[in-house]
């Protein structure tokens, strides 16, 4: 199978590209490494022993995608190619909406022209806004509650209307839970742009001394300790549910959407994350609490019963792979592949 990936550059499209290569499919990678560098998929090719097929360009420039869709005859399409951070959108939703949003269209609207028909899409809990009810299913409320959500929840709402349309679609939307961890070897991992919005590349920093102190961000929620609660899943699962949703569409007799939660149903709160952390690394993290960030919620965690019953996936790795893989990837690579620049 020809499969293109869009974002296949970034932290989760790095980590799906070498698992679709290792099975044996043929990979083409479209980023504009706005997020990324080339780096990590010169780190791909070393663990597969083989080049990758790399065409850089915007899912926003429709003559870039026009050629791309021209050149290859793909078989279906992986589509992590966004912007993900949920404070710059608010404060830019504009570029949010068009680079989500209308990149999307421009992507389905080549897919259609050249009839292909199978997507994945990567979606996020993020569209569940603060949930109601906990473990957090399917059919929960779709209500985000920031641009970058909506800019989800309408791409969502975008692959419905179009598979309503033409039943020809076959096309899985994955609602992430809290992508965490590396690829084993150390090589690939998250590299995010200055100061991390996220959890555990902040705590991954503090231990090796680029971050002096983690803020956590509030001790006053309703949760056993009073921090947050979220799902955490090893970024090496969650490229696997990649594989696995590939595998379900293309064994479906007719077209269909999936929406499926990604997570492990087990939630971990701040202060446990450390914990862990600690214990993998040996030392202390030093941190304090400080107030709640505006946007948070107490509680999120998935009911992935779904997701085991329908692709037979289910996360594998555990807290303590987590830990371990997010310190071998960080202590190994301090200031991400930029290092090498
Ligand atoms: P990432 O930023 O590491 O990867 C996204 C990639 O897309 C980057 O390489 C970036 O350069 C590229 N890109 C962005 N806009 C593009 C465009 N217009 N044209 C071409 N390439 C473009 O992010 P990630 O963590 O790997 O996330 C992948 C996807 O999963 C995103 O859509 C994100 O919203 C979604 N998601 C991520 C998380 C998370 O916590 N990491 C959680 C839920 C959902
Ligand atoms: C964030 C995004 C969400 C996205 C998700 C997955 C927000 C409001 N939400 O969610 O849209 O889908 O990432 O990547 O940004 N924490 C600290 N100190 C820190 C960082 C985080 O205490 O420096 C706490 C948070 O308050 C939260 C937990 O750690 O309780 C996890 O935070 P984070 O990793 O940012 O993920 P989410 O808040 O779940």
């Amino acid at each position: 199978m020809h499969i293109l990936v869009t974002g296949g550059a970034g932290y989760i499209g790095s980590h799906t590209t070498l698992q679709l290569l290792e099975r044996g499919d043929t990979v083409t990678v479209f980023d504009n490494l706005n997020n990324s560098s080339t780096i990590s998929l010169e780190r791909v090719s070393q663990l597969i022993d083989k080049p990758i097929n790399f065409i850089q360009g915007d899912l926003i420039d429709t003559n870039e995608l026009h050629k791309l869709f021209s050149q290859f005859q793909f078989d279906s399409v992986v589509h992590f190619a966004g912007l993900k951070a949920v404070g710059e959108s608010v404060a830019q939703p504009l570029r949010y909406y068009q680079n989500n949003v209308s990149g999307t269209l421009n992507l389905l609207q080549e897919m259609q022209k050249a009839n292909i028909k199978t997507l994945i899409f990567s979606s996020s809990a993020t569209v569940y806004g603060d949930p109601q009810a906990l473990p957090v299913t399917e059919e929960a409320p779709v209500k985000p509650t920031n641009p970058y959500g909506q800019s989800k929840a309408m791409i969502e709402k975008i692959l419905s209307d179009l598979c309503d349309s033409d039943s020809e679609w076959r096309i899985a939307c994955l609602r992430y839970f809290n992508p965490v961890g590396a690829h084993p070897s150390g090589y690939i991992g998250e590299d995010p742009s200055g100061i991390p919005n996220n959890l555990m590349p902040f705590v991954s920093q503090v231990a090796t001394g680029l971050r002096e102190c983690l803020s956590v961000f509030g001790n006053d929620y309703d949760t056993p300790d009073g921090t947050g609660v979220r799902d955490y899943i090893h970024v090496m699962d969650l490229a696997q549910g990649h594989l696995a949703a590939l595998d379900y569409l293309a064994n479906q007799p007719s077209g269909k959407l999936l929406t499926i939660n990604l997570g492990t149903g087990r939630g971990y709160s701040v202060l446990e994350m450390i914990e862990a952390f600690e214990k993998t690394i040996g030392k202390p993290i030093s941190y304090r609490i400080v107030g709640r960030r505006s946007g948070d919620v107490a509680s999120c965690y998935a009911d992935p019963s779904l997701a085991e019953k329908l692709l037979d996936w289910k996360a594998a790795r555990g807290i303590e792979d987590m830990c371990i893989d997010t310190w071998r990837w960080q202590s190994n690579n301090p200031r991400g592949y930029r290092e090498q620049q």
